[in-house]
């Protein structure tokens, strides 16, 4: 982004060094000059963040960076608690989503240091001069950090992420039973929490937003496809076996490296793929 739209906003005026070395000269006892140096040490500790703001009640005015400048030493390790002090004692127009704060909701998904990722889970990097926190890449901005979702979810529902059955269940009224070695098989699927790091980096979901299923819904597609207990595998395999909805992944394996909770839905997405090349179940 280009300098001129960044707005330098909250930092303090900023004072040449030989101004500060006489100003120390100035005190006229030691005790007065101690009082000064945690000042000195706490320049230190300042980190600068450049957060992206867009605010739809003005469309005219362009998307920008915003800086905002914190002490770390009173603030939390990890980048949502810079953003949460940020709000509460700086800015609160800030807007950004968060509910768990601790990698659960996946609602705090965004792009830290141009990597996604969940604020509550990434440190403030500590050797990093200043971190840039935009929302999660080629979605529609609702505003500051909030994406609109809603393609996303609507994507996730086509899947259809629930048990479907033809027969019976063998115990009504009941739970329906499944081996260990047949509950293994949903290891790696069942921890996703639709944060959409993955499909959000996946350059293919960027240029098909809207025809690419993505590496998040075809994850869980092809969690229910493993289940055992589901009967509607082969009805799945058809309902996805489509150019755009499953081919457009080229196995690029952005979405592994994106992933916070450390899946892999290229890999889920490879089983689906060779079970459609076998003609199903
Ligand atoms: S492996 Fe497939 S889903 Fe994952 S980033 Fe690459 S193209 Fe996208
Ligand atoms: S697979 Fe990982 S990155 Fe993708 S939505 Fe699930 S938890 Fe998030
Ligand atoms: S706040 Fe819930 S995952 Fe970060």
């Amino acid at each position: 982004m280009a300098s001129g739209l960044i707005r330098r906003a909250i930092s303090g005026p900023k004072v040449a060094p030989a101004a500060r070395l006489v100003a120390t000269r100035l005190y006229a006892s030691e005790a007065e000059a101690q009082k000064v140096e945690p000042k000195a040490s706490e320049s230190k500790n300042m980190r600068k963040f450049q957060i992206y703001r867009w605010n739809p009640d003005q469309p005219s005015v362009k998307p920008e960076l915003e800086d905002y400048e914190i002490n770390l030493k009173d603030c939390g390790p990890m980048v949502l608690d810079a953003l949460i002090k940020i709000k509460n004692e700086i800015d609160p127009t800030l807007t950004f989503r968060r509910s768990c704060r601790e990698g659960i909701c996946g609602s705090c998904a965004m792009n830290i240091d141009g990597c996604n990722g969940l604020a509550c889970l990434t440190k403030i990097p500590a050797s990093a001069t200043e971190t840039m926190i935009t929302p999660l890449p080629h979605m529609f901005v609702i505003k500051d950090l909030v994406v609109d979702m809603t393609n996303f979810y609507n994507q996730y529902k086509s899947i259809e992420p629930w048990l479907k059955r033809k027969s019976p269940s063998p115990n009504p009224g009941k739970e329906i039973p499944q081996s260990k070695k047949d509950r293994a098989k949903l290891d790696g699927m069942y921890e996703c929490i639709l944060c959409a790091c993955c499909s959000t980096s996946c350059p293919s979901y960027w240029w098909n937003p809207e025809s690419y299923l993505g590496p998040a819904a075809l994850l869980h597609a092809n969690r229910w496809i493993v289940d055992s207990r589901d009967e509607y595998t082969n009805e799945r395999l058809e309902a996805i076996n489509d150019e755009f909805k499953l081919y457009r992944c080229h196995t690029i394996l952005n979405c592994a490296r994106a992933c916070p909770k450390g899946l892999n839905p290229g890999k889920q997405i490879q089983n689906i793929k060779s079970l459609e090349s076998r003609g199903g179940v």
